[in-house]
């Protein structure tokens, strides 16, 4: 064990033990369909405390005219709802009851929103049906191929297929310091994305960018973002409450925070971007 791991043991045998599996300690962490699964018992809490999407890559992504895009595990609605701000026609779907019903709550009324049930491998859409497939957050949890090929059929020629990802921002000091405590998210993160070589197997073209973006939080909304990540949500209830309480004494103590009701949390936004099928 290196002198970091053990720094590391000492604030938590249990990160300690994943750390040093590379991250992902598949003993300690439930798996990976009862973690896609967790996100209906979190919903309020997710909603309050993960980020919104910048509008200037939902543009670049998508471009200006209107689209029929649909949009790929929506959750709550965060990434629907700047679909919509955006101009664009928006089926959004999503398997977990739970999100579902704060995503209807959400964008239900928005005449140019349809909220579905289904799942990424098996979308209930017809062949051809939409200009654009969107994905926040969300890929990981897919099964590749099958997703993929579904993606392939629902989509109208020329066709674009956008992924895109919230990065907590570990330029900015203190937020450098909260990852320290809290760990950097017990899931082995690698793989998260159809590489760009993989998707030109499909795709004419294939382009990254990032975007910057910011969120104000107080200490209850920091809180509900570590709450909401899925390896937290899934925790033994007083693992939990025990992780959660080591962001607020964060908060009293951290030199950047302490005596403020609110922070700015500074976020990047990575967007891939892949465009006119390929004709197979
Ligand atoms: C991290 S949330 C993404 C939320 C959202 N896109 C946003 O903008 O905040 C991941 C979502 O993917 C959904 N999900 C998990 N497995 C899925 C699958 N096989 N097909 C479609 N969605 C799935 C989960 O229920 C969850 O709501």
């Amino acid at each position: 064990m290196t002198k970091a791991d053990e720094d590391a043991a000492e604030r938590s045998p249990r990160r300690a033990a994943t750390e040093a599996a590379g991250g992902y300690a598949a003993d300690t962490i439930p798996d990976k369909a009862t973690r896609a699964r967790s996100f209906g018992a979190v919903a309020d809490t997710y909603d309050r405390g993960r980020p919104g999407w910048p509008a200037e890559a939902i543009e670049w992504l998508l471009g200006p005219e209107p689209l029929d895009v649909l949009e790929l595990g929506a959750g709550t609605g965060k990434l629907t709802a700047a679909l919509l701000a955006a101009g664009h026609r928006v089926t959004a779907l999503e398997p977990s009851a739970g999100m579902r019903e704060v995503l209807a709550a959400r964008v239900g009324d928005a005449p140019d929103a349809t909220v579905i049930d289904g799942r990424a491998e098996q979308i209930p859409l017809d062949d051809a049906g939409v200009d654009a497939v969107v994905v926040g957050s969300a890929f990981h949890w897919f099964d590749r191929e099958p997703t993929l090929e579904e993606i392939g059929r629902v989509l109208r020629p020329p066709g674009l297929f956008g992924l895109l990802g919230n990065r907590y921002d570990t330029s900015v000091d203190w937020q450098r310091r909260l990852r320290k405590v809290t760990g950097a998210g017990m899931i082995y993160r690698g793989n998260h994305w159809p590489k760009q070589a993989e998707l030109r197997e499909r795709f004419a073209e294939v382009e990254d960018r990032t975007f910057a973006h910011r969120m104000e939080v107080d200490p209850a909304m920091l809180r509900d973002y570590l709450a909401s990540l899925s390896w937290v949500a899934t925790m033994p209830p007083a693992e939990r409450d025990t992780h959660l309480a080591a962001v607020d004494e964060f908060w009293a103590n951290e030199p950047d925070l302490k005596g403020r009701t609110s922070a700015t949390l500074a976020w990047r936004t990575p967007v891939r971007r892949a465009r006119v099928l390929r004709i197979r």
